[in-house]
């Protein structure tokens, strides 16, 4: 059963973290709300995986403000992410989304099927979740994060070590449950994945947000040098 409010907007207002004297993520102001996903964009060490966590509710502000929903202290039940390697339990494919399941009051067997069903892998609940190779293993990571019901979906870089095969399964899989009105904000330094899934796209640079814009005007029209340096692939850390 859904929770009888939403996580969504998101809304990070001046978001900064910094570790001691090195600012991580520098005053980001920026609003999730229901529609095509968000891409995050930006070279390695711009602060993509931390956003993510601080939006996910994971790691404390040093100064700014996150609101989930309007509330400063949001349900994790409405939220869910997906590392960039995620950790599968030593247990078979099935019992990895019955352990996400544990929380709810669906039958277990038809949701896990179902879920096995949206994400490839129909059939293979009973293989050892470990012995699946990189790609089912990210598919059934997103499969477990599902499980809870998330209004928004956190996607970490999750086709970065993927052959392409198994990077267009899981770019399906975002499309599809985009469709089914799960917000999804996803990182990735592929320009390409930003251009054929995201609906805006977030340029971070150095722990700032650079550009927010639509993704067709952020490839068509970036308004500032680092846009245009990123998408001709001369932005540097
Ligand atoms: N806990 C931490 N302490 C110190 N520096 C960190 C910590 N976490 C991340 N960083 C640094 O912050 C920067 C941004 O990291 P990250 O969010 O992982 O970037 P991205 O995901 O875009 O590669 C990097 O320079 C990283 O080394
Ligand atoms: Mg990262």
């Amino acid at each position: 059963m859904r929770a009888p409010f939403s996580d969504l907007p998101l809304v990070l207002t001046e978001a900064t973290i910094a570790a001691g004297p090195v600012t991580i993520l520098d005053k980001v102001s920026l609003m999730f709300d229901a529609g095509p996903p968000t891409l995050l964009v930006g070279p390695n060490g711009s602060g993509k995986t931390t956003l993510l966590r601080a939006a996910m509710g994971l790691l404390p502000l040093t100064s700014g403000r996150i609101s989930w929903g309007g509330r400063d202290n949001a349900s994790p039940a409405r939220r869910a992410i997906v590392f960039q390697r995620p950790v599968m339990l030593r247990r078979s494919a099935a019992a990895n989304i019955g352990y996400a399941l544990a929380a709810t009051d669906t039958p277990h067997a038809q949701r896990i099927d179902e879920l096995l069903a949206l994400v490839g892998l129909a059939g293979m609940g009973n293989r050892p979740a470990r012995r699946l190779s990189g790609g089912e293993q990210q598919r059934l990571a997103l499969a477990r994060a599902l499980a809870r019901d998330p209004a928004i979906l956190f996607l970490d870089e999750p086709t970065a070590s993927l052959d392409p095969a198994s990077t267009k399964a899981i770019e399906d899989i975002v499309r599809d449950v985009a469709a089914r009105g799960v917000k999804v904000v996803m990182s990735t330094h592929d320009l390409g994945q930003a251009r054929r899934l995201g609906g805006d796209v977030a340029l971070l640079h150095r722990g700032r947000l650079i550009e927010h814009a639509p993704a067709e005007e952020f490839f068509a029209q970036p308004r500032t040098k680092e846009a245009r340096d990123f998408i001709a692939g001369e932005l540097l850390v």
